[in-house]
């Protein structure tokens, strides 16, 4: 009975260590203990990803470990872990995301001259606290046979008569239209927002549901006629392999509202050195490697995403959409007015 104990408590302890050396991304019981490594929290959803952690290996011999998870998932991960946390580097596909990270204190200021030269202006925290990395923009998406490109203008006009039941866009729970409406409070104030949402609202085809590219096969099948939808879904679908998503992405055309107006909404990628992070240095080598020319080739080529770094030309599929003029705001302001933002588009009815 005795030996029995012993063989169970035995067994949990190798469980509990094989568990925590899976969680560190520690797979080789025989590795060099002088390996120096990272670990990326990332909320990045993009397989093509794993590619720019290699290259980064490659060229520095620093191992990248990563843990993915939603933004707020890890925020909260980040606040709970405290000083005893494994992250080095946080990782979002919304900069707001990184703006609300900073205010909950889980982020470290650094200094950068190679970052503050590479980022403009408008795609970094002022105080060194996150810096862009990758931009996209969220267009209008609409079927050429069944609207007049020269019906298109802007995203308020979408709430006029004239589009009843023929808009989608995904719920509002998507931090994506979380961060178009904050944009909106910021360019429009918080009157124009609100009636763009309640207007938008009672346009809708349908009850919001699915991702972006969702909202374009409802577009392809007829379902709606315009959708409001990131850029680099258009470029996802046409390379997934999928005969209905390349159908759609083929068929359906690009439409950069505001021009002219406030600019269209462009968000980015966005990535911050952890507060407790045990290896500040090589996290802050990791996000300049993220605005290298080698990298920003790849979030444009691979992932069909805006390179930040204004030296590194655009995708040649980008550059067949045109130039567009994106909103004039620091992305701090996506963060800033989140929670005003998710009230109003709740206040409205806005699924
Ligand atoms: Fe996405």
């Amino acid at each position: 009975m005795k030996a029995k104990s012993i063989l169970v408590m035995l067994s949990a302890t190798i469980v509990w260590f094989t568990l925590s050396a899976c969680q560190l991304g520690v797979n080789d019981a025989n590795q060099d203990p002088n390996q120096q490594s990272i670990t990326i929290f990332s909320e990045r959803h993009y397989d093509t990803d794993r590619v720019l952690y290699d290259l980064f290996e490659a060229e520095t011999g620093i191992q990248v470990n990563l843990v993915r998870d939603g933004a707020d998932p890890l925020l909260s991960r980040l606040e709970n872990e405290g000083e005893d946390t494994i992250a080095d580097v946080l990782l979002v596909a919304d900069a707001g995301s990184l703006e609300r990270a900073k205010n909950r204190d889980l982020l470290l200021a650094i200094e950068s001259p190679f970052l503050n030269e590479h980022v403009p202006q408008n795609y970094r925290d002022i105080d060194g606290y996150w810096y862009g990395v990758s931009a996209r923009a969220r267009v209008l998406v609409y079927h050429p046979e069944r609207v007049d490109v020269n019906a298109l203008s802007t995203y308020e006009a979408l709430i006029e008569p004239a589009w009843e039941g023929r808009v989608v866009t995904r719920s509002s729970t998507n931090i994506y239209n979380q961060s178009l409406m904050a944009s909106f409070i910021e360019v429009m104030g918080d009157q124009g927002a609100r009636d763009f949402a309640s207007g938008l609202v009672a346009n809708f085809a349908k009850s919001p549901s699915g991702n972006d590219r969702a909202q374009a096969l409802s577009v392809l099948s007829g379902e709606a006629d315009v959708a409001i939808m990131n850029t680099y879904y258009i470029g996802v679908m046409l390379n997934s392999g999928d005969a209905t998503q390349i159908e759609a992405a083929a068929s359906l055309k690009l439409f950069f509202p505001n021009q002219g107006t406030t600019g269209t909404h462009v968000n980015a990628s966005a990535a911050g050195v952890v507060k407790h992070s045990s290896n500040p240095e090589l996290a802050t080598q990791f996000i300049e490697f993220l605005l290298s020319e080698t990298a920003q080739r790849h979030f444009t080529t691979n992932n069909f995403e805006y390179p930040v770094n204004p030296n590194v030309e655009w995708d040649s599929l980008l550059l067949s959409w045109g130039t567009f003029v994106p909103q004039d705001i620091n992305l701090a302001v996506l963060g800033e007015n989140n929670n005003r933002a998710k009230e109003i588009m709740d206040q409205v009815g806005w699924r």
